[in-house]
């Protein structure tokens, strides 16, 4: 059972020597965690965001925990998990529940891998204290270098105790006692008087409830996008904005938005919903709109995620433009904004057909490509 860790693997994420399916911070939280797991009875121990399963199945395998509980924020996530489960034999040690009273009511050990924004731990942090139970103790690990006093302070909010551990191998656990109970703040509603849009944002969700600059770039656009168009898919729909200002803007159309963040699924919708169009954007959690059939829809709206100059990051902008063009009927467009410092013009006429630029800013340009 020791060796349990080193049989995990990335997949489906992307698998290259240098990327591991276990961290030095996964081996902190295990290590640190260790005689609060080794006394949890079946169903009183929770993980969230889990990066590919070793601290659900270090828990099991390792220090005897059964009937885990487990939020991933990210669909890859959880399809590594359950793919390591069955390598490892562990399958049906843990459950995927939602970020929400499932997950943490009556729990008395959290592992937490810190996400990196606030608002996503401050969320998680409120489900934790609003249900786990009063002797709960939640351990949340990082690299020393993403952690601030700042994420201290919103733990503090949620908790009455809260410490770190020392460093080890450049990672540190802080650790939390005492549940603060408050009602939830999530999802945060902001109102965009110049759109006339309410955005509601989980803590996970790209943004928040701000507006991106591409976003609202691409928003530009929305008049010219394939004027003829039924059926549109906004592919990483984040807290949804531009499927709900399209699906406002043109009754016909059928609306589809998708994205593999559990946070941006739930905020897609409840923005939609909050602009009266609930009814109208059909909300799917999947992967590079796996579920979505080949040749199918008319139009794609696309802001991709970010570059940050890896190499993986940019291939997930280009499995995103990738899967445009398999969902993009022959002559659909994709329409995508993107960092003006990146060519990414030579690989959507490769990935989906002819690319135009419609739009240039030194800081970002639009693009519309049409499917050959
Ligand atoms: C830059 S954000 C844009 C969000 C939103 N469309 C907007 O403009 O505000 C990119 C989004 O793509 C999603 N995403 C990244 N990779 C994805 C994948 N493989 N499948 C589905 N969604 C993905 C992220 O979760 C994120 O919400």
């Amino acid at each position: 059972m020791s060796e349990v860790l080193s049989l995990l693997r990335r997949a489906p994420d992307v698998e290259a020597p240098d990327l591991v399916a276990v961290d030095a911070t996964d081996r902190l939280l295990l290590d640190e965690a260790a005689a609060a797991l080794a006394i949890a009875g079946p169903g009183e121990v929770a993980v969230v965001d889990d990066a590919y399963g070793a601290l659900t199945l270090g828990a099991v395998a390792l220090h005897g925990a059964a009937g885990v509980r487990v939020h991933q924020d990210l669909l890859v996530g959880e399809r590594a998990l359950a793919r390591n489960a069955e390598r490892t034999g562990l399958t049906g040690t843990y459950r995927p529940v939602p970020l929400g009273p499932e997950l943490a009511a009556g729990a008395r050990v959290v592992l937490v891998q810190a996400p990196k924004g606030l608002e996503a731990l401050r969320e998680i942090a409120e489900v934790l204290a609003a249900s786990a139970a009063p002797d709960v103790t939640v351990f949340v690990g990082g690299r020393v270098k993403h952690m601030t006093h700042a994420m201290n302070d919103v733990l503090r909010d949620s908790f009455t105790d809260v410490s770190a551990t020392l460093a080890r191998q450049k990672s540190r656990v802080l650790v939390a006692r005492g549940p603060r109970p408050s009602a939830s703040s999530f999802p945060r509603t902001q109102e965009h008087a110049d759109l006339g849009l309410v955005v509601r944002a989980h803590g996970a969700a790209f943004a928040g409830t701000k507006i991106d600059v591409g976003t609202r770039t691409l928003h530009g656009a929305l008049d010219r996008m394939a004027p003829d168009a039924g059926t549109a898919l906004d592919l990483g729909s984040g807290t949804g904005v531009l499927a709900t200002l399209l699906a406002r803007a043109r009754p016909g159309l059928e609306v589809l938005a998708a994205d593999q963040s559990a946070a941006a699924v739930a905020s897609t919708t409840a923005t939609a919903e909050a602009n009266g169009v609930g009814g109208r954007v059909r909300v799917l959690r999947d992967d590079a709109a796996e579920s979505v059939d080949d040749a199918s829809v008319d139009l794609v709206i696309l802001n991709p995620p970010f570059h940050v100059g890896a190499a993986v990051v940019t291939s997930a902008a280009d499995r995103l433009f990738a899967a445009a063009g398999r969902v993009l009927r022959p002559g659909g467009e994709l329409w995508t904004v993107y960092n003006s410092a990146l060519r990414y013009k030579p690989t959507l006429a490769r990935l989906v057909g002819p690319t135009r630029v419609v739009e240039q800013t030194p800081k970002f340009t639009v693009t519309v490509s049409t499917r050959r």
